[in-house]
C-alpha cells in the first residue's frame, strides 16, 4: 500500500508550518557552495507546496528568511534575496495553476525593494485563489512580532481604543502578522536540529512537533506524508485527559 493511501484525508493538519533547515550542509556534503544547497532547497519547496494544495492542507507557512540571517555574509544574504525573486516570478504559475494564494509574514521592510516589489506583485496576483493559503516567513522573528503586538495593543490602551481588561488571546492574535491564520497544528523542522530558532512562538503553543534528520533539499512528498502520518497518529489531548478525548 502506498504512503499516501494510509493517510486520513479528514483528520488533515489545518496548518502546516515548516522551518526548512540543511540546505548548506546539504551543499558541503556533496561539495559544492552553499549556494546551490539554497537553490535546490527551492526543488523541494515547489514539491512541498504541491503537494500539500493536493492533499487539501488549507494552510502551509514556510520559514525562509528569519531576523537573525540578516547576520549571514553579505554575499549568501545576496544570493538569498536573488533566488527568492527568481523563484517568485518563476513560481506565479505554479500557484496560479494550483489555486494557491500567496502571503508573506515578516518585516518585509527589510527586504531589498526589487524583492518587496515582486512579493506584492504576486500577492496581488493570487489574491482570489481559494484552495491553500502559502504564507512566506520572510525577514520573521517570532519575537519582533511579538514585540510589535505590544507596542500597537499598548497603544490602543493609551488612547482609549481598548481596555486593558479586554486584552486576551484573539486581542493578541489579532496583533500578530498571523491575524488571518489558525493556529499551528503541525510543526517540521527537517536537518535535525531540534529547536524553534525564533519561529511562531505564540502559534505552536499546542503544535505538534516533528523533527526529521532528512536535509531540505532531499525533503520530497514521502517525507511530507510521513510526517502527517505521524501527526495523524498523536493523541491531541490540549490539556484534557485521554479518557475526555474519546
Ligand atoms: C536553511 O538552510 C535556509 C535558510 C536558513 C535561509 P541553512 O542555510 O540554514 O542550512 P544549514 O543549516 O547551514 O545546513
Ligand atoms: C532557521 O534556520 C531559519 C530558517 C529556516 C529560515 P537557521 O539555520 O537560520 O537556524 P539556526 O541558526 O540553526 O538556529
Ligand atoms: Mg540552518
Amino acid at each position: 500500500m502506498k504512503l499516501l493511501d494510509t493517510i486520513d484525508l479528514t483528520n488533515l493538519p489545518k496548518h502546516l508550518a515548516i522551518i526548512m533547515d540543511g540546505n548548506g550542509r546539504w551543499a558541503k556534503q556533496k561539495g559544492m557552495l552553499r549556494a546551490l544547497g539554497h537553490e535546490s532547497g527551492t526543488k523541494s519547496v515547489k514539491v512541498n507546496i504541491k503537494a500539500c494544495a493536493k492533499l487539501g492542507i488549507e494552510n502551509l507557512t514556510l520559514y525562509a528568511f528569519s531576523t537573525e540571517n540578516w547576520n549571514r555574509p553579505k554575499l549568501e544574504v545576496d544570493t538569498l534575496m536573488k533566488i527568492l525573486i527568481r523563484a517568485l516570478k518563476k513560481e506565479l504559475k505554479t500557484l496560479q495553476d494550483n489555486n494557491i494564494k500567496l502571503n508573506a509574514i515578516g518585516c518585509l521592510e527589510k527586504l531589498p525593494k526589487s524583492a518587496q516589489d515582486e512579493l506584492l506583485d504576486v500577492i496581488n496576483k493570487t489574491k482570489d485563489n481559494t484552495r491553500m493559503t502559502l504564507t512566506l516567513a520572510l525577514s520573521y522573528g517570532s519575537r519582533e512580532e511579538i514585540i510589535n503586538a505590544v507596542r500597537n495593543i499598548s497603544d490602543k490602551v493609551k488612547n482609549n481604543i481598548i481596555s486593558i481588561d479586554s486584552i486576551d488571546d484573539s486581542i493578541i492574535n489579532e496583533h500578530l502578522y498571523t491575524r488571518n491564520l489558525p493556529e499551528v497544528d503541525l510543526l517540521i523542522r527537517t536537518s535535525g536540529e531540534h529547536r524553534i530558532s525564533n519561529f511562531l512562538l505564540w502559534q505552536i503553543a499546542y503544535a505538534e512537533l516533528y523533527f526529521t534528520d532528512i536535509l531540505w533539499p532531499d525533503f520530497k512528498e514521502q517525507d511530507l506524508y510521513e510526517a502527517i502520518i505521524s501527526y495523524q497518529k498523536r493523541e491531541r489531548r490540549f490539556g484534557k485527559t485521554s479518557e475526555q478525548i474519546k
